[in-house]
């Protein structure tokens, strides 16, 4: 059972003006997923901010997999995809792009999301868009193929079967 954590970033759920209904939304979905939810955390939207959270929840609580929620779009202040890129090693650039392809067939609106993936150290991380709507049906769309990924990251299967 891998370890997960959510990150939130969102203006108005870190000031409790809007109610964040996605962070819990991906936590239940992993759960169901079999991954074991270490934290749930809500940050404004501000790259620094994001950045320095995303290194905490990836290098001291030995998370597997991180996924954020919201900041992805063209709003002045969607910077997560530029906060996520700040902190990796490497891009994932195919976990974004089936998300998009998915994502396209419900609502051309899809290709507004400039959610990106990479990997630090040994630890996932996934940019998802702000609402549950939009979070269920990305994270719907990868969420299967993920385990694999991870196997290989931590190097818990080495050969490709
Ligand atoms: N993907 C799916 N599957 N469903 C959606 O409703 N909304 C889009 C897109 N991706 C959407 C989606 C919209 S309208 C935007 S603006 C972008 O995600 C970015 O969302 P964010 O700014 O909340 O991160």
């Amino acid at each position: 059972m891998y370890n997960a954590a959510v990150l939130t970033v969102s203006d108005k759920g870190y000031t409790g003006q809007r109610e964040d209904l996605s962070g819990p939304l991906i936590m239940e979905m992993l759960r169901e997923a079999g991954y074991n939810v270490l934290s749930l955390s809500i940050v404004p939207d501000e790259q620094v901010l994001i950045a320095a959270k995303l290194r905490e929840l990836a290098d001291t609580q030995d998370a597997a997999m991180l996924l954020t929620t919201g900041g992805t779009g063209f709003a002045p202040r969607d910077v997560t995809p530029e906060a996520t890129l700040s902190v990796v090693d490497k891009v994932c650039p195919g976990i974004p792009e089936a998300m998009r392809a998915a994502s396209m067939q419900v609502t051309d609106r899809a290709m507004l999301s400039r959610a990106v993936a990479g990997i630090r150290g040994k630890c996932l991380i996934i940019n998802l868009p702000g609402s549950p709507k939009a979070v269920k049906e990305n994270l719907e769309a990868v969420l299967p193929a993920l385990g694999h990924g991870l196997d290989m990251l931590r190097g818990e299967q080495k050969d490709h079967t």
